[in-house]
């Protein structure tokens, strides 16, 4: 059975949950591998509807190990809730595991998250304030702690000496900020690695076995690939990397083991937080996808902007994740428009250019070039078939293949897990 890689093809929010969670049936390891509690992953199942976090999307199944990888950063805490609402609702977690290697959010991630965004008044990247960020930037210079550490306490005391005392002199120097107590952050993770030091193992080993015995495997992304920090608009992207290259990184698999790359986007664009968005609609139909689809962020609520279909940033979002195929999330949102707008290339400058510029001052300057489409004002959310579609949301579809380009096998219209139509088998 293969590993497949699920990957946000946008700005985020795309719905890889719900496609996590549809694929899920057939896997026996779902692995997410990048970011941290800045996600937001929206399941409605049979078994109620979800916002997970940091839990990857598996978790429903009974058959199925989900791990938190290697790549990812936590906030125990955060974990801790979203694991007891989890059993709360009467889902199993005994099945999760937390790799050692993933990086802890610690206290003044957080702090230093709201700080540094403060410093940066009007250029604020709009973060999520999950002091991602910051336990990213800490893990790459070698100050971060890692959740195999809460295990040695002696040893865990004598990292966490050393690293406070250098946060605490940016947070009192530089920003003027109380500093942290040693004693009280580290009884506390005390505390947060009891509770969690039945789930954090070692995973490479869990997943060779896994490999060996042929399993299926999902890595499930997180953010999107517009937000990637090398290839996103960057500065105005996350802190790891959410595409498929990061998923063999993050989740501890070799590139040449990943089988296949399924880009999750959404029928038109969305982004959460700031930075340039060329396709954006601030307008009457901007809201409307807004209110109908409810396009409010899962982790801050916070409005999302919303836009046409981009296929110069899923351009580059294909060339860089080497796609193998696509789903398309959210169809049914677009429903009631007369008429649909993809965009197809940028006016920059006086100029028509077809790819993705690498600068967010330049992104700024791009004025999208569109193509109109007819709408199909029908209700599509009952339909699982892709003949059954009415001829314009067959012709949208077939247009966003050609555009990507990328064979599309899935269609979403609608949130919960049967709202689909499989075009083409993912497994
Ligand atoms: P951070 O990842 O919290 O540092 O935020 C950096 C940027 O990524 C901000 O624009 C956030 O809104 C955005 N972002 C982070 N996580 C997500 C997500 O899961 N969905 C959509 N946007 C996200």
């Amino acid at each position: 059975m293969p590993v497949i890689a699920v990957i946000g093809a946008q700005w985020g929010d795309e719905g890889k949950g719900k496609v996590v969670d549809m694929l899920a049936e057939r896997a026996r390891l779902v692995i997410r591998f990048s970011g941290g509690d800045n996600a937001g992953h929206t399941v409605i199942n049979p078994i109620g509807d979800f916002k997970l976090h940091l839990v990857p999307s598996g978790i429903f199944y009974p058959r199925v190990t989900c791990i938190i990888g290697s790549g990812t950063v936590i906030n125990p805490a955060r974990l801790i809730e979203e694991i007891e609402k989890l059993n709360q609702k009467r889902v199993d977690t005994s099945r999760l595991v937390i790799s050692d290697r993933a990086h802890l959010v610690m206290p003044y991630h957080l702090l230093l998250d709201g700080l540094e965004e403060e410093s940066r008044g009007g250029k604020a990247l709009g973060t999520t304030r999950r002091g991602i960020g910051p336990a990213f930037a800490d893990k790459v210079a070698r100050h971060g702690i890692r959740a195999g550490e809460l295990l040695d306490k002696k040893a865990f005391l004598e990292r966490l000496r050393f690293v406070l005392e250098y946060k605490n002199a940016i947070l009192t120097k530089i920003y003027g900020a109380s500093p942290l107590s040693l004693d009280e952050v580290y009884k506390q993770y005390c505390r947060y690695g009891e509770r969690l030091a039945g789930y954090i193992r070692e995973t490479t080993t869990i997943i060779k076995e896994a490999q060996a015995r042929g399993e299926a495997i999902l890595l499930e992304g997180a953010q999107g690939a517009l937000l990637d920090p090398d290839y996103g608009t960057y500065p105005y992207t996350t802190s790891s990397s959410p595409l498929a290259g990061g998923g063999s990184l993050g989740a501890g698999i070799g590139p040449t083991k990943i089988d296949r790359v399924l880009g999750v986007f959404k029928a038109y664009c969305t982004r959460v937080g700031s930075g340039p968005m060329p396709t954006e609609l601030e307008d009457e139909t901007g809201n409307m996808i807004r209110e109908r689809a409810y396009e409010y962020g899962t982790t801050t609520g916070r409005p999302r902007r919303c836009g046409w279909f981009d296929a110069v940033a899923a351009g580059l979002s294909n060339q860089v994740n080497g796609f193998t195929g696509a789903a398309i999330t959210r169809l049914d949102v677009l429903d009631t428009l007369p008429e649909l707008k993809i965009c197809v290339a940028y006016e920059l400058d006086g100029k028509t250019i077809d790819y993705f510029p690498s600068s967010a001052a330049a992104l700024e300057r791009c004025q999208p070039v569109y193509e109109r489409m007819e709408g199909w004002k029908a209700d599509t959310s009952s339909i699982r078939e892709f003949d059954a579609l009415p001829p314009q949301a067959k012709k949208y579809i077939n247009r966003l293949e050609e555009l990507i380009p990328c064979p599309i096998d899935l269609v979403c219209v609608g949130p919960s897990r049967e709202q689909k139509i499989e075009v083409r088998p993912v497994w």
